[in-house]
């Protein structure tokens, strides 16, 4: 937790009242896939009980869990397959007609509707294909794809199997990619020609090949078509997906799925911690999925026959794997996936979507509620939203003000909002009001899922009671928990669960209200949260200090009205060079080369030297001080208060 100072900073940081309060109506609380008694279920009957309800198992599991802090074990003895579960079975149950999702791409008119049969033939012929490659159950695969229809069933595909996958988000550079899939260990890489942004082509495939080059584990690059545009080809490892898939067979019996353990491994997810390396999050086969369909099921009140469920978030993170594929999937749900951007070619984009496809349940980030909010309700109300009848909320602490906006101008001024607090490392929602039970509170995420042990501790492990403020933790373990951190066992230890013994330290602050309700301030740790993407601090420092002519580097957040956190750089150059404008442009290029365009400060400020103290600490408080442009704290340890003027005039130039 790095820092406790930020902590302190985001643990007070709330300081007004929000009074309104939303109560369900009695319509949407008579058909609600939650009851009031959920709240009232055991913990081992409720994980038992869904685990055998939402998911079809080859053998059933004789054991719900085993718990070694910090390891835990879900459903021990249980087989079955997560793409069984998600396709196949429905399939086989009848549902083959129906529809698994409209892909809408970013260019116009191109679009595609999968009905579950449709997807399970394409997943087939895609795991044929990488059978043909030498994967089988254990071989990691590293997927390097923008939102097209061949993302999803590339992970299905893994996961039938029984080879995990990893993802990672096609906005990332080719030297994140590299160290990501050489850390996974990854095998084969997945990629396409090109995506696009806004219209214009984007070169994954190039900066696949570039990371290739660098990730001596990877044997074959095996590249889908997409735009159709030119690619290099390097011929002993490329491979194109459509030579092998014309031969592959598309008939289930040709490939059936591999039964797994319930503890084999399905995926890793790489996510920002608070050093420079990003960390492998494990997650595994049975308790990630029940976790997944379950909260899927009772927080969006997913009605598998009706729903049209539309969620924004990108596959490459989280949110898209949870969300997206595996647990509407596995509820059999009707979904819309959306390669493009909000605003392209117009604001009114997801709009246009959530008339098309009727869309009934939509699920997206406080960040583009306030891009939305500042573009102006008008573009929503050229279309008729009429269907939607439940939104949620997730990736960051949202704005009361953005909260009843959504309700108003996309939900009809009733829909519920749900506020769905969890983690990259939790793998489902652990935080959330329940449509039709709970009574709504802008900006509160209300309460713990069931069968979830959420509490509020201060510094010395205490419980903080109502109206207090401190640390968020989890006391019992729980089926979609991460398993570890990737080949570093002692991070896993030291990250999570050395700060409150016994418990998982979330790295968030949090209060907790008179009735028992969660408010999440937000990090309270050298992580900033940037449009809902995590990004640390030190990885950005790391990648300025690379740059030849970076001397030393600070990096903090800054509150924006738009993204919720922006990135400001502090930077002293090598020599005590002045730096200009052109420096500066080459700074957050390196940073986007290095990272990705996510990571690319808002500012950077180029200083002589950076604040100390006489031990030599950079003191990141005050920089924070700065660049929220607010009075400084205490100042009576630097080394030279000098500093810290010639940095706010700087600052202030900018
Ligand atoms: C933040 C995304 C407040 C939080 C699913 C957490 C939230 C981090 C909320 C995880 C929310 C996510 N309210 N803060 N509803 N949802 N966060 O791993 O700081 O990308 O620790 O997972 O996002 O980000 P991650």
């Amino acid at each position: 937790m790095g820092s406790s100072e930020q902590g302190e900073h985001a643990i007070h940081m709330m300081s007004t009242e929000e009074e309104r309060r939303y109560p369900p109506s009695a319509e949407f609380a008579a058909q609600a896939n939650a009851k009031a008694d959920i709240y009232e279920r055991d913990f081992d009957e409720f994980w038992e009980t869904e685990g055998r309800t939402r998911v079809s198992w080859f053998e059933p599991f004789n054991k719900l869990y085993e718990w070694e802090m910090p390891y835990s074990k879900w459903y021990l003895g249980g087989k079955l397959n997560v793409c069984y579960n998600c396709v196949d079975r429905h399939v086989e149950s009848g549902a083959g007609d129906k529809v698994a999702f409209y892909w809408e791409g970013e260019l116009e008119d191109t679009r595609r509707t999968v009905t579950y049969a449709n997807l399970q033939s394409e997943v087939v012929r895609f795991a044929n294909v990488l059978k043909s490659l030498g994967v089988k159950k254990g071989t990691p695969v590293a997927i390097y794809l923008g939102m097209i229809p061949e993302l999803p069933v590339a992970m299905l595909a893994c996961a039938r199997l029984g080879a995990p996958h990893c993802v990672i988000f096609g906005g990332f550079s080719a030297e994140a990619l590299a160290d990501r899939a050489s850390d996974f260990e990854a095998e084969i890489l997945i990629t396409q020609d090109e995506g696009y942004r806004r219209g214009k082509p984007l070169a994954l495939k190039k900066i696949a090949d570039e990371a290739a080059a660098n990730t001596p584990s990877v044997q074959k690059v095996l590249v889908v078509s997409h735009s159709g545009g030119d690619v290099a080809w390097n011929e002993g490892t490329d491979i194109r997906y459509d030579d092998l898939a014309k031969d592959a067979s598309s008939d289930p019996a040709s490939c059936p799925c591999e039964p797994m353990d319930s503890e084999d491994l399905l995926f890793l997810m790489y996510t920002s911690g608070t050093t420079a390396k990003p960390k492998g999050i494990i997650h595994t086969t049975a308790g990630y999925l029940v976790g997944a369909a379950t909260t899927h099921y009772y927080i969006f009140d997913l009605k598998a026959d009706s729903d049209v469920y539309f969620c924004t978030a990108d596959i490459g993170w989280i949110t898209g794997h949870s969300y997206i594929l595996y647990g509407p999937l596995a509820n059999q749900a009707t979904s819309v996936i959306f390669e493009g951007t909000p605003d392209f070619p117009d604001k009114d984009r997801w709009w246009d979507i959530c008339e098309r496809y009727g869309v009934t349940i939509l699920y997206t980030a406080p960040t583009a509620i306030r891009s939305h909010m500042k573009w102006g309700p008008e573009y929503a109300q050229k279309h008729d939203l009429s269907k939607i009848r439940l939104l949620g909320s997730v990736g960051e602490p949202i704005n009361p003000e953005a909260w009843i906006w959504y309700r108003d101008h996309i939900g009809g001024g009733k829909a519920p909002v749900v506020d769905t607090w969890w983690q990259t490392e939790t793998g489902s929602i652990l935080i959330t009001p329940l449509p039709g039970i709970t009574t709504l509170k802008p900006g509160s995420a209300s309460k713990p899922f069931p069968g979830i042990d959420a509490a509020v501790y201060d510094e010395s492990s205490n419980e903080v009671g109502p109206g207090g403020g401190g640390y968020l933790v989890l006391r019992k373990p729980w089926p979609s928990m991460l398993r570890g951190i990737h080949n570093d066992p002692n991070r896993f230890l030291s990250n999570y669960w050395s700060l409150f013994p016994g418990n998982y330290a979330a790295g968030d602050g949090a209060r907790i209200d008179e009735d028992g309700d969660f408010w999440l301030l937000g990090r309270v740790d050298d992580v900033m949260n940037v449009s809902g993407h995590r990004i640390s601090t030190i990885e950005i420092e790391s990648a300025l200090v690379d740059h030849p002519l970076v001397a030393e580097a600070a990096v903090c957040g800054r509150a924006d009205e738009i993204t919720g956190q922006a990135i400001v750089a502090f930077v002293t150059l090598k020599g005590g060079a002045k730096g200009s404008d052109d420096v500066i442009k080459e700074l957050r290029a390196h940073v986007g080369k290095k990272i990705g365009p996510i990571a690319r400060p808002a500012t950077v400020v180029i200083t002589q030297e950076l604040p100390k103290t006489r031990s030599g600490k950079i003191m990141r408080r005050l920089l924070r001080d700065v660049a929220e442009n607010r009075a400084l704290g205490d100042t009576t340890t630097l080394a030279d208060p000098n500093v810290l003027a010639e940095i706010q005039r700087q600052a202030q130039a900018k």
